[in-house]
């Protein structure tokens, strides 16, 4: 069977990270979530005391970052200039950091570049905003998931408390999602848009078992009864 890939697109807390997760483990395949690509890029503006909106000296930053991700047993790790910062990437200000730098089409073609190489060793599942529309056009599988706002803001404040980050209102993180909402569907270069060959999944009364039940049913039998013990996650 030739490599597939499966691309998850949809907006903030729409569910893509959880679902694209569980997709990887239940099919054995890799699972690359570029958010965390271009939240360490928003995460370096800030330690440098960079505007992550100013083009120039974002423009200036790019070249000199240096980005690894590694993957082990099934989970991501963010080395970012030799720092682990797989935990600090998710602390607030980091996602509108993210969203805020990733409309520079310097930071874009740089992340897109490293993607690409990594889907095009493996079977994958990517997740993002771009996924189905420009780093993996030819994608054999497309989502796009998308939920009310307010369900979103809510498990986005759920997914940080479990990581122990708390200090922000309900009301701040809605405002966060309607914000990077807007931005990141109006941006110019590869923004957040539905291909019409995707296929839509509205999360928002759906748990996430019944959300990867449905992703599933869309895919061919061979390819969800192959998962095989030696599958690396
Ligand atoms: O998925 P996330 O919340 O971790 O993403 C953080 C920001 O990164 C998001 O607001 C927009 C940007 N992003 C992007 O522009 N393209 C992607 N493929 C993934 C994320």
């Amino acid at each position: 069977m030739e490599n597939f890939q499966i691309a998850i697109d949809g907006p903030s807390g729409s569910g893509k990270s959880t679902l694209a997760r569980s997709v990887a483990r239940a099919l054995g395949i890799l699972y690359l979530d570029t958010g965390a690509m271009y939240r360490a890029c928003g995460l370096k503006a800030l330690d440098l005391g960079i505007l992550p909106k100013d083009e120039k000296a974002v423009g200036k930053m790019i070249p000199n970052l240096s980005l690894d991700i590694l993957f082990e047993n099934g989970s991501q790790r963010v080395i970012l200039d030799g720092e682990d910062v797989t935990n600090r990437i998710r602390m607030p200000g980091v996602s509108v950091a993210a969203s805020d730098i990733s409309g520079h089409r310097p930071v874009r073609e740089r992340m897109v570049q490293m993607q690409r190489d990594i889907a095009g060793k493996q079977n994958v599942v990517l997740d993002g905003r771009d996924i189905g529309s420009f780093v993996l056009p030819n994608a054999q599988y497309k989502f796009f998931l998308t939920a009310d706002a307010e369900e979103r803001a809510r498990r986005r404040l759920e997914e940080m408390a479990v990581r122990g980050i708390t200090g922000q209102t309900f009301e701040e993180v809605l405002s966060d999602i309607r914000y990077r909402d807007r931005q990141d569907s109006t941006r110019a270069f590869a923004p957040l848009i539905k291909t019409p060959d995707a296929i839509v999944i509205d999360t928002t009364y759906n748990s996430p078992e019944e959300t990867l039940a449905i992703l599933l049913s869309y895919l061919p039998d061979e390819i969800r009864c192959s998962r095989s013990p030696e599958s690396p996650q």
